[in-house]
Parts: C-alpha cells; sequence; structure tokens
C-alpha cells in the first residue's frame, strides 16, 4: 500500500512495486485522507497489506508555516494513524523523509547521524520520523533527497525551480528544449550541495528493504552528491543539450527571505547500500536513466 499514489514520489513507488508484480494498493487523496486516523484503520483493515509506503505529504511550505496545527496533523498525525494502522495489520511501515531533517553543515551525514532541523518542514519531518522509530513494530525511515523523475500520475508536473533540488533537471530540460537559456540559481540562502536521486531508483530501494525486512534508518539515495550549477550543466549534458546554455544567477528575493534552508545537505549511502546488498548508481547513470524515462514518457 502507498499513501500519496497520485503524487511524485508515490506515483513512482506504486509503479516500481507494480513492475515487480505486486498487488499495488495507491489511494490518492479523495480515496483516503491520512489525517483521519479512523479511515485510515478501516482501510488498512479492509485491505491487509503486507507493507505500508507513507509519502503522502501536505506539500506547501507557506502553510505549514501559517497553518501550524492543520500542519502537525498532516505530517506527524498522519505517520502516527498510518503506523498504529500497520502495527494492526502486522504490516512493515516505511516513512518517505527527506534530507532536510539536517542543517546543512552536517553533510554528508550518515544514517546514524542525528537530524537538526533549520525549518518546518524539516521540523516535521523528524517529528515523524521519530514516531517511526518509536511506535512501529516494523518500521523503516527511507530519506531521499533531490529527487528526479517523471510524475506517474500526472502529465502536467510542477517543473519549476525552487530552494531545493526537486524538479530541477526537469526544469533544465524543459527551457533548453524550448530553445531557452536556464538561470540556475545559486546563493547562500539556498540548498546548494544535495545527493541527488532517480525517484524510481529510491522507490526500488524502499522494495528492497521491504523485501529484506531492513528496519532502521536508510538513505535511499544515489551514489554521488552534487551542486546545484554542476546538476544543472551536467543534466544539460546528458540530454545533448550545450551545457554553456546555463548560466548561474540569483534567485528572487522570495526565495530566500523566508526560513533557513539547510544548505549541504548530502546523504551518505553508504551503510543502506550494504545492508540492501546494491551499489548506488554515479550522477552519470542517474542522468541516463532519467533521459530514457523522459524518452519513455514522451512515447507513452
Ligand atoms: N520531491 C522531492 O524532491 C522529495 C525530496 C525529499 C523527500 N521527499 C518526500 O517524498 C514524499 C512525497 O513528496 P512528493 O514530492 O511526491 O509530494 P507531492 O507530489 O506533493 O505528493 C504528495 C501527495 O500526498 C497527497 N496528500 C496530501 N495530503 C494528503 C492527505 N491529508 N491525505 C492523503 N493524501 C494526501 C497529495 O494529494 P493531493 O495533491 O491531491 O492533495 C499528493 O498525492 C514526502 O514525504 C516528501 O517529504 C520528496
Amino acid at each position: 500500500m502507498v499513501t500519496g499514489g497520485s503524487g511524485f514520489v508515490g506515483s513512482n513507488v506504486a509503479h516500481v512495486l507494480a513492475r515487480h508484480d505486486a498487488e499495488v494498493l495507491a489511494p490518492g487523496h479523495g480515496e483516503l485522507e491520512v489525517t483521519d486516523a479512523g479511515a485510515v484503520a478501516r482501510y488498512v483493515r479492509a485491505t491487509r497489506p503486507d507493507g505500508i509506503v507513507h509519502t503522502a505529504i501536505w506539500n506547501d511550505p507557506a502553510g505549514l508555516v501559517n497553518e501550524r496545527r492543520r500542519a502537525w496533523r498532516a505530517y506527524v498525525g498522519a505517520t502516527r494513524a498510518v503506523v498504529d494502522a500497520a502495527n494492526a495489520a502486522g504490516a512493515h511501515v516505511v516513512l518517505v523523509s527527506t534530507d532536510w531533517v539536517f542543517d546543512g553543515t552536517q553533510g554528508p551525514a550518515a544514517e546514524d547521524e542525528p537530524p537538526n532541523p533549520v525549518n518546518t518542514y524539516g521540523f516535521l519531518k523528524a517529528a515523524s520520523e521519530l514516531v517511526v522509530a518509536q511506535r512501529a513494530d516494523r518500521g523503516t525511515v527511507a530519506r531521499i533527497a533531490a529527487v528526479q523523475g517523471v510524475h506517474r500520475a500526472r502529465r502536467a508536473t510542477p517543473r519549476a525551480q525552487d530552494a531545493g533540488f526537486g524538479y530541477l533537471a526537469a526544469s533544465v530540460v524543459d527551457a533548453l528544449a524550448a530553445g531557452k537559456r536556464f538561470t540556475v540559481w545559486d546563493s547562500p540562502g539556498l540548498n546548494r550541495l544535495a545527493t541527488p536521486v532517480l525517484a524510481t531508483d529510491a522507490a526500488e530501494l524502499i522494495l528492497r528493504a521491504l523485501q529484506r525486512e531492513a528496519t532502521g534508518t536508510l538513505h535511499c539515495v544515489g551514489g554521488e552528491h552534487v551542486d546545484r550549477v554542476a546538476l544543472a550543466r551536467r543534466t544539460a549534458q546528458a540530454f545533448g543539450f550545450d551545457p554553456q546554455c546555463v548560466d548561474v544567477g540569483s534567485p528572487d528575493a522570495a526565495v530566500v527571505g523566508g526560513q533557513p534552508i539547510p544548505v549541504d545537505t548530502r546523504l551518505d549511502g553508504t551503510a543502506t547500500a550494504a545492508r540492501l546488498g546494491v551499489g548506488l548508481p554515479d550522477l552519470a547513470t542517474t542522468l541516463r536513466r532519467l533521459r530514457d524515462e523522459f524518452e519513455a514518457a514522451a512515447t507513452a
């Protein structure tokens, strides 16, 4: 079972589970409200999943700050509801979490590095991680980062640069394919260093964690760290464009004017790779796979 199945990460997790012939339940927001503990309990009791991957998230940075109670319910309350339902059904629960639980000076952070979030989103994710660590009978925290890929549930994806790394590669490709130049933001107030992963590769690692019953904290990321500018230029190159068409500039004041953004959120996935018995792909491999996925989606 995948919560947030209509989202970017959730739709990729559902896609990967299905290609491994799993029987997948991926209710969208309209089918299951994860902040409703009773509804989650009833859904899980009726469907008896072997594993639950909790990806659903209220994805609204401003809302998280302005509506604290709603935010708490959407992150911590929802995670508690999912964990309790998983416990009752004897299911293994995986919370998809983030590199933003770190403060931006801890990279490359290993799986056992204590979180030290600097903004509301990171705090809510770190609190949700604790729910899994303390409350799940069989629980895994799968941190992912700088996720790139194809949205499997929506044709039009939100491809716009932000303070993090999400959708950065897609934004570059969209601009260059349209014959435009692309300006990658770089400034001290941004997330400048991270460890990208393809959404489907992260999902493969999560599936492996379920198959091996790997509990605890995992870093489901790629095997190479990169800064924003290098990621933008290497994406251009990997997609057959001139990397010189990528300029470097400053973001709008509004992008960096709010809460602190962790600067260096590199994740070390060495221990995760060893536990799961896999190698983590380098960036060239990740970008090659991303290109293949974009091409396949364009012809589908
Ligand atoms: N994308 C990244 O780069 C990245 C990086 C690190 C970690 N993550 C983690 O990955 C997870 C998924 O992120 P994403 O990028 O896939 O977000 P997303 O595309 O915004 O998907 C979130 C999904 O959750 C659903 N949802 C929201 N509130 C819900 C509720 N109360 N009940 C049920 N469903 C609800 C949304 O449905 P509606 O849209 O219909 O409300 C949407 O389908 C998050 O936990 C995030 O922390 C993502």
